[in-house]
């Protein structure tokens, strides 16, 4: 699709784009370090008033043509293009170019800025944008791990971390957070969000938008945010990317729209349209969703890009006649910027001079981005110092960041006997699998920036932790690969080896299996390459791939005890896994510091506490499945039924929010401060959790609530409230948890509107959305 796109575009008679290779006490003391030990950064400048703004914005309008004002709608790619495209410079000279996206080298943004500042009529600076989605050189887990640790203040420093590595480099806008709702393991792309339910979503956004921009939008060392795909992107049908979602207005409202809300709310400066039709209407034309829901009813005041190529894609989506229809289309839905198509910048002015778009309308087009520029601070500090960018990529405290973040993100799936943690005295270990010493595929998709050669992998992560001592035997198995190649694979560097003969993969194979016959204990790193899962990444099984399945039966049938470790980006199918290996841990894409990481873990030094953002399936056939079902005329467990296939469970193989420790936890004495309140009032809930077991460790304290009858059939369950707390051994607390209307309220179909209705409500307390400990309130008009 993006070669189709790329190839019919006006910037693109391109072929292949010539971009570079592209909680504690502990962490608060880790982000203090941060923050104030970067020399050379000072306080840039303060927040300015609307009034200020809006000011400089209308003076700047005032001296500009239209053809200016046309440009600043235009995002330009930053790469040179095929034979007779039109550099970057020769637009930016021209004053063609609001913004510049996919350049990655430092020295190459100075010199673009040089020309927009030095050579265009009225000086106004570029805004380079880039994918900064989990790291910019230190790449920490992916996002769906981090939502993973359920844990918003270490998502936000993870992104201030990113914004300081991509703002030092040059980077002043990232397309991030993504935060699409994703409840289909087959889409590629539910790797990038937070995974399946608004509540936690919501939680996540805000954090990522305060990480990557800070207080402000302009803040020092930090990024404009950008929340994408707007909106439905993560509900295509059969989990095809791009494909088209159907979500229903009470579907939208009460789920996926929440998280792109919550950024808002958080003040996120830019939104990215998606490149799906969402019922029917592409949403870079759609004016419901740009205009109002995001402005008219959200009171959004940033600016929205579209998705790469999107305006151009509104033609063969079959919605535009030509490209001056696409253009015509998403500037009236409420789209500022082209990104990329050039669309824009080609047919904006015979429209004006047509009369279809208006000179205003153009000009509340520009005035968000101009306003943005503005608080960016951009135009007092366009350039960036050169000489201080390998200071602060890859800093010892963002590694250790890292290391933290990929610790806290993983989730032990199962334990059996207590095989985990291993014993550091272990005379050997087989560390087996594809992904155990891969570099680039321990850091995951969207690792634009990162080098793989600073990751650490779990067979490194293993050898560092236990030395010489222990003998370490690694097996690659046979190797895996993608059918049909991935779109980005021109961008992953190296050598690349030639592929294992089929001779070659079956020798492979038993020196696996051999491996594990020789050690004590058989360490499996299973999962999928990082292309096989991201942006062009969907799939229609979610097995292992390739032979893993086989070999990870053939090492457990060698008696051996076995540790799975996943290295992933989706739930997969671990059926068989989940009733003979005894040890599971999800590790995601971990990052930089991944390896360390998982040695961390596996050997005790630090206790997982991660739990699934996702609901965990059992077979690919049960999805779509999530946890906040509604209930029906029949409830699963009434009258005798246990499943509603015949021939399986319909109960996932791991509950959203599950998740192990190596300790245990304990749930009690669950309150209301009042068992009913009036419409609008707010309810107090508290609970005792302990550590009943003998290490410390950290436990995901989960709310759900079911509203019992109403307008509208209510989910099952709803998460409404969670708080990720340490426990010493033998220590016990009490947590407090607040309900009120906006916990309580929810988009009624019937009512067409935002209700709190005076019902009857379930609540549950506990370590999952299994959770038994349970309670009754009810809510008065
Ligand atoms: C396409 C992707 O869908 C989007 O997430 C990304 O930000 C843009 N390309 C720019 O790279």
């Amino acid at each position: 699709m993006w070669c189709r796109i790329l190839s019919s575009s006006f910037f693109l008679r391109l072929r292949s784009p010539n971009v570079a290779a592209f909680k504690s006490a502990a962490l608060a003391g880790v982000f203090a370090v941060l923050l104030f030990s970067v020399p050379g950064v000072a306080a840039q400048h303060t927040p300015l008033t609307e009034q200020q703004v809006d000011a400089r914005v209308n003076a700047l309008l005032g001296q500009m043509t239209l053809e200016e004002k046309i440009g600043q709608l235009a995002q330009l790619p930053g790469m040179a293009f095929g034979p007779g495209a039109v550099k970057p410079e020769e637009h930016l000279r021209k004053g063609e170019g609001g913004s510049v996206l996919w350049l990655n080298e430092t020295a190459k943004i100075n010199q673009l800025q040089r020309v927009a500042i030095e050579q265009s009529r009225l000086h106004i600076p570029v805004l380079f944008g880039l994918d900064v989605i989990h790291g910019y050189r230190t790449i920490f887990p992916v996002p769906l791990a981090t939502a993973a640790s359920w844990d918003p203040s270490l998502v936000e420093q993870a992104q201030t971390i990113a914004a300081r590595e991509a703002s030092a480099a040059g980077i002043r806008w990232t397309f991030g957070p993504m935060v699409d709702i994703a409840r289909d393991p087959r889409w590629g792309r539910i790797v990038e969000g937070a995974g399946e339910d608004p509540f936690l979503g919501a939680a996540m956004a805000r954090a990522q938008v305060r990480g990557f921009q800070g207080p402000y939008v302009g803040s020092p060392e930090h990024v404009l945010a950008c929340a994408k795909h707007f909106a439905g992107y993560g509900a295509p049908d059969g989990g095809r990317d791009i494909d088209s979602a159907y979500i229903p207005e009470e579907l939208l409202r009460n789920v996926y729209l929440l998280p792109f809300h919550a950024a808002v709310e958080a003040g996120v400066g830019s939104f990215m349209s998606a490149y799906m039709d969402l019922n029917d209407v592409p949403a870079t034309g759609n004016r419901f969703l740009l205009h109002d829901v995001l402005r008219g009813e959200w009171g959004f005041r940033g600016f929205v890009v579209s998705d790469a190529f999107s305006v151009q894609g509104l033609i063969p989506h079959g919605f535009a006649r030509d490209p001056q229809d696409a253009a015509y289309r998403a500037l009236t839905a409420g789209l500022n910027m082209d990104m990329a198509s050039g669309i824009f910048l080609q047919n904006l002015g015979p429209l004006v001079k047509q009369g279809r778009i208006s000179p205003a309308q153009i000009d509340e087009g520009v005035r968000p981005i101009l306003a943005t520029k503005i608080r960016l601070g951009l135009f007092e500090q366009p350039y960036v110092d050169e000489s201080r960018v390998e200071q602060v990529l890859n800093a010892p405290e963002h590694r250790q960041f890292a290391r933290t973040a990929a610790q806290r993100s993983m989730v032990l799936l199962r334990n059996e006997n207590q095989l985990l943690p291993l014993d550091k005295k272990v005379s050997s270990i087989a560390v087996i699998g594809p992904l155990a010493d891969s570099k680039q595929d321990t850091e995951g998709s969207w690792a634009v920036m990162g080098q793989p050669s600073d990751a650490v992998t779990v067979l490194e992560g293993i050898r560092n932790k236990l030395g010489p001592g222990v003998r370490i035997e690694y097996a690659k198995g046979p190797e895996i690969k993608r059918d049909i190649p991935s779109f980005f694979d021109v961008f992953r560097p190296g050598p690349k080896a030639p592929p294992q003969t089929p001779a070659e993969a079956e020798d492979a194979f038993n020196k696996a299996v051999d491996a594990a016959r020789r050690a004590d204990v058989a360490v499996m790193v299973l999962g999928e390459l990082a292309n096989m899962s991201g942006e062009g990444a969907s799939r229609s099984s979610v097995d292992l791939p390739g032979r893993q399945q086989q070999v990870l039966e053939a090492v457990v049938a060698t008696g051996k005890p076995v540790v799975l470790v996943l290295i992933n980006g989706r739930p997969l199918n671990l059926a068989w896994a989940a009733e003979h290996v005894p040890a599971i841990l999800e590790a995601w894409y971990p990052g930089t510091e991944g390896g360390n990481a998982v040695a961390n873990i596996l050997f005790g030094d630090a206790n997982p506490g991660g739990k699934l953002p996702v609901t965990w399936p059992r077979s690919v056939g049960q999805i779509p499945i999530y946890y906040a079902h509604n209930l029906t005329h029949q409830p699963e467990t009434s009258r005798g039924f246990v499943s509603r296939y015949w021939d399986g469970l319909s109960s996932p193989l791991y509950p959203f929010g599950f998740g192990l420790s190596y300790t245990k936890f304990a749930f009690s004495n669950l309150q209301l401060n009042q068992t009913q309140v009036r419409v609008g009032q707010k309810l107090d809930v508290a609970v005792d959790v302990e550590n009943t077991g003998s290490r410390a460790g950290d436990e995901v304290v989960q709310l759900y609530i079911h509203q019992q009858a109403g307008s509208a059939s209510r989910p099952v369950r709803e998460l409404k409230g969670f708080q990720r707390i340490t426990l010493a051994p033998g220590e016990r607390k009490t947590l407090h948890f607040s309900l009120g209307k906006e916990e309580l309220s929810f988009w009624s179909p019937q009512a067409k509107k935002w209700v709190e209705e005076p019902e009857n409500f379930d609540l549950w307390v506990g370590a999952d959305s299994t959770a038994t400990l349970h309670t009754t309130f009810k809510v008065n008009p």
